[in-house]
């Protein structure tokens, strides 16, 4: 897929390194092939690129983004497995740095729309600029009790994210939000919920967005959320690296063409599936649960 003008086309995975007998290296590599091949302008992953949130799979994870590509077109956000308990900082998510954080562009406007300080590190949410293409990176993720996976953002970056997407919608910008768990209240059980679900669904109601893709549930899920200028397409992908032993959880990713709208129309999104094939072991294009989206604006 090569970048046409106006156009931007974006791949997004969601994936799990180790995860159970499931989740197996072999399919990685098939699908960072895959994905060299398409060669998509944007790649976001939502997380859990670790099982238990050890230190050296952490270093692990870190040299699998680099393989999919340079953190200028490669963002993460992270999962609740990336927060299994609480590692320190510099030897966790700091070794992703450069793929969670905002980018100059995206650090400058979020410095213009809050008190945020060039000094204050990492913080959610991130923009990352592409052309008319805005990159918007939740952390859902944060240590929980024992069996339980569930997440939240909190009210703080709550806050932030409803300055955000205002600024960016009145740029006219194609927001796209990344978040590893579904901001769909209901969407799981309250084991593995997003535990402000609704107050952030309140947030996208005011403020909008164009689209919003999640992962955690390992389930091609298709959802909408009530934006100010109408449902917000909301989309979760299954895991990349599932080999498939259970019907409905097999590898897949997804490709999306996004034509920005223009003089207020709203952005058209096309929308290709991608899937693991265990007898060739390679990616193969798959039928997709819908031909495109439509999208507020
Ligand atoms: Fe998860």
């Amino acid at each position: 897929m090569l970048p046409l003008l106006g156009k931007r086309a974006s791949g997004w995975l969601s994936w799990q390194v180790r995860r159970r007998r499931a989740h197996r290296p072999h399919v990685l590599e098939a699908l960072i092939e895959d994905l060299h091949h398409e060669a998509p302008h944007q790649v976001a992953v939502t997380g859990d690129l670790t099982n238990i949130a050890l230190e050296d799979e952490f270093v692990e994870a870190r040299t699998w983004l680099e393989r999919i590509g340079a953190p200028d077109r490669v963002t993460a956000v992270p999962g609740n497995h990336d927060a299994y308990v609480h590692v320190p900082r510099a030897r966790s998510w700091d070794l992703w740095s450069e793929y969670l954080a905002s980018d100059d562009a995206g650090e400058a406007l979020l410095r213009d729309s809050s008190d945020r300080d060039e000094s204050d590190g990492l913080e959610f949410p991130t923009v990352r600029l592409r052309g008319d293409l805005a990159l918007v990176g939740l952390s859902s993720a944060r240590p929980t009790p024992l069996f339980f996976a569930s997440g939240a953002l909190g009210a703080s970056q709550r806050g932030r994210l409803e300055r955000v997407p205002a600024v960016l919608g009145e740029r006219d910008m194609v927001r796209v939000v990344l978040i590893h768990h579904p901001p769909m209240p209901g969407a799981t059980s309250r084991r593995r919920a997003l535990a402000d679900a609704r107050q952030l669904c309140e947030v996208f109601q005011r403020v909008g967005a164009e689209l919003v893709l999640h992962g955690h549930l390992h389930r091609t899920r298709f959802a909408r959320v009530a934006g100010p200028a109408g449902e917000i397409p909301v989309i979760g992908v299954r895991s990349a690296s599932d080999v498939g032993e259970r019907p409905g959880r097999c590898a897949q990713y997804h490709l999306y063409d996004i034509e920005p709208g223009r003089d207020g129309e709203p952005p058209r999104i096309g929308i290709r599936t991608r899937g693991y094939d265990e007898s060739t072991g390679a990616f193969r294009s798959e039928e997709s649960p819908s031909e495109g989206i439509s999208s507020p604006r």
